[in-house]
């Protein structure tokens, strides 16, 4: 994988323009909405013991850390977001629950029964080889455990063009679909809780990304220059073409892993 496309999306630059368009502590579109309804889903307890892959900073995993009292690990390919994250926790008292480290969903080190909910937020769709992925996070959770994300997800037939053109504006290598991540749970001894196209929620709020990046041009462009803002408004405009015309959405998705018999 070229995980540089990675680091340098998410930059430190990369991150705080995105956080800005989306909302406080959040590199996702849902934001603390999303967290919690997910969060009900999962009846994530102060007993439960998270791993949120591609933790970003910090914003699902803060919140579970502050409202469910629960301990979560963090894991992000980005060392400024995960310096970033540990500092908020820290400032924010949450450190003894919430800590982040640096590292590769696609490379996971954690021992086998290690969590009992596996968590992600619109992260996914950057991580290529899904079957490997899902295999690893039905490795790292004990038996009865709890697999809950929502992910952007492939909606529509596209051609070559088109998907070449979303994978570069969203930093994706490939994207699921809905039905092949709950084929690949199946696959891998879990049974299916919750799977939800939230694709209509999603053409809603790139909406409003949208009009925020109108109404904050002049300051991007007074700070970081014109050519980063048609950057962005060409990316953010190419991912919005995309919801609105069918091509990608949204899932949310939560399984319990079996005990294998
Ligand atoms: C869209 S952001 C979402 C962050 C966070 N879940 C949130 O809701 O704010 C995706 C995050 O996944 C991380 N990421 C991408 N590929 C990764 C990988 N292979 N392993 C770990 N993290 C990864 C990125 O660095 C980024 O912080």
């Amino acid at each position: 994988m070229d995980t540089d496309i990675i680091k340098k999306n998410y930059s430190r630059l990369g991150a705080s323009l995105i956080e800005r368009l989306y909302s406080s502590d959040y590199l996702s579109i849902g934001g603390s909405v999303s967290t919690d309804l997910l969060a009900d889903l999962a009846e994530i307890t102060a007993e439960s013991r998270v791993l949120d892959i591609g933790s970003g900073l910090g914003g699902p995993a803060l919140r579970l850390a502050e409202t469910r009292s629960c301990r979560i690990t963090g894991l992000d390919l980005v060392e400024t977001n995960v310096e970033e994250a540990n500092r908020r926790a820290k400032t924010r008292g949450l450190d003894q629950r919430a800590r982040f480290e640096c590292g590769d969903a696609t490379a996971m080190a954690f021992a086998p029964g290690t969590f009992d909910v596996v968590w992600g937020q619109d992260a996914w769709c950057h991580i290529p080889g899904k079957a490997g992925l899902i295999a690893a996070c039905a490795r790292v959770l004990a038996t009865g455990g709890v697999i809950a994300f929502t992910d952007w997800v492939e909606t529509g037939a596209m051609d070559p063009a088109k998907r070449a053109e979303l994978h570069e504006a969203t930093a994706s290598t490939e994207m699921a679909t809905l039905s092949s991540y709950c084929q690949l749970l199946e696959e891998n001894g879990f049974s299916i809780v919750e799977r939800a196209d939230i694709s209509a929620t999603f053409v809603e709020q790139y909406r409003g990304v949208i009009a925020r990046l109108e109404d904050f041009e002049a300051e991007i462009t007074d700070q970081f220059g014109v050519k980063v803002y048609g950057i962005m408004m060409d990316k953010n405009g190419a991912i919005l073409r995309g919801f609105e015309d069918g091509f990608m959405g949204g899932a949310r998705i939560v399984a319990t892993l079996g005990n294998g018999a």
